[in-house]
Parts: C-alpha cells; structure tokens; sequence
C-alpha cells in the first residue's frame, strides 16, 4: 500500500515546491491581486497624502515600512505583513481594513496571504499602476 502512494506523494510535493514563473506571478498579480486592491483600498491608499502614508498605486510606493518600522507588504512574510494584519482584524477594530461595509472575503485574503507568501511580485510599469475602482460597493 505505502509503495502504491509513495510516488503519488512524491509527485504532490515535487509539484508544489516548484516556485511559480515569472509570468504566473504577473498573471496572479494582474487577475486576483490587483482587481481587490484596486477595488477595495486604492480609493483611500492614493495620492500624496494616503494614510497612514500607504500609497497602493504602484510597487515604489507600497513596500514602504510604516512609522513604527513594520512592512506593510514583507515579501515571503504574509504574518509579518501590515497589510494581512489590517484585512484579517475582525468586528469594528478601527484599523480593520478596507474602512468600508464590506470586508474581504476569506477567499480574498488567502489570496493576499499567497500571493506574499510567494514573494509579493508586483510589475513594474503599467501592469502595476493600480487606480480606484468604483463599485456600488465602495463609493
Ligand atoms: C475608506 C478608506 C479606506 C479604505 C477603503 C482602505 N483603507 Fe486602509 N486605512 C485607512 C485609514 C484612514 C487608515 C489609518 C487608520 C488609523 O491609523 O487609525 C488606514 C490604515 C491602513 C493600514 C495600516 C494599519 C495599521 O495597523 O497601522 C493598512 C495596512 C491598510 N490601511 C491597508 C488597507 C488595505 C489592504 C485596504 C483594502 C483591502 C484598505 N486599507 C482600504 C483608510 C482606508
């Protein structure tokens, strides 16, 4: 039995430690990660005065460290990450984020999580300029 299951196993595992190419990680950025951002925080995150200081819009301004030296974005770190504290914080914490009615969904933010724990790729250029989405939802 142990026999028949060993190379299924050992299959399973050479798959998933094989890291993610450079084009699945501008693909999982561009089709789950930018969509939310850009839906979610960028209405506030923007512009030269965001709060607190975390502009979302591009690469060069989200990996910042925040006043108190935490990174909002710690590629490989979901735990260690600003940003995966505030959209995990639950009820009416005033730092629980998006600051709107609606939360993230726990879809949503393990994609966060993944996408962080696989380095955090965010494309330099127009595929990682990130602006406002109007939705019913959010404005
Ligand atoms: C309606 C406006 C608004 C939206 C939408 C919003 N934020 Fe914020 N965000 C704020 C404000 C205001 C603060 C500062 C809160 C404070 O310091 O009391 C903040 C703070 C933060 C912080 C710092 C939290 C900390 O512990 O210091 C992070 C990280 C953050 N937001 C990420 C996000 C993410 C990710 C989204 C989208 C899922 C989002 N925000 C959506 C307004 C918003």
């Amino acid at each position: 039995m142990i026999l028949r299951i060993l190379p299924v196993l050992f299959f399973v595992t050479a798959c998933s430690l094989l890291p993610p190419s450079r084009s699945e990680r501008e693909h999982y950025f561009l089709t789950q990660v930018k969509p939310v951002l850009q839906q979610h925080c960028v209405q506030c995150h923007n512009g030269s005065l965001p709060p607190p200081a975390l502009n979302l819009t591009s690469k060069a301004t989200a990996f910042k460290r925040s006043a108190t030296g935490r990174q909002y974005i710690l590629p490989d770190d979901p735990d260690c990450s600003l940003l995966i504290s505030a959209v995990q914080r639950g009820g009416t914490h005033p730092k629980m984020m998006p600051r709107t009615e609606v939360s993230l969904t726990e879809d949503q933010i393990g994609m966060l999580r993944e996408w962080i724990e696989d380095g955090a790729y965010w494309p330099e250029g127009e595929a990682g300029r990130l602006q406002p989405k109007k939705s019913a939802e959010n404005f």
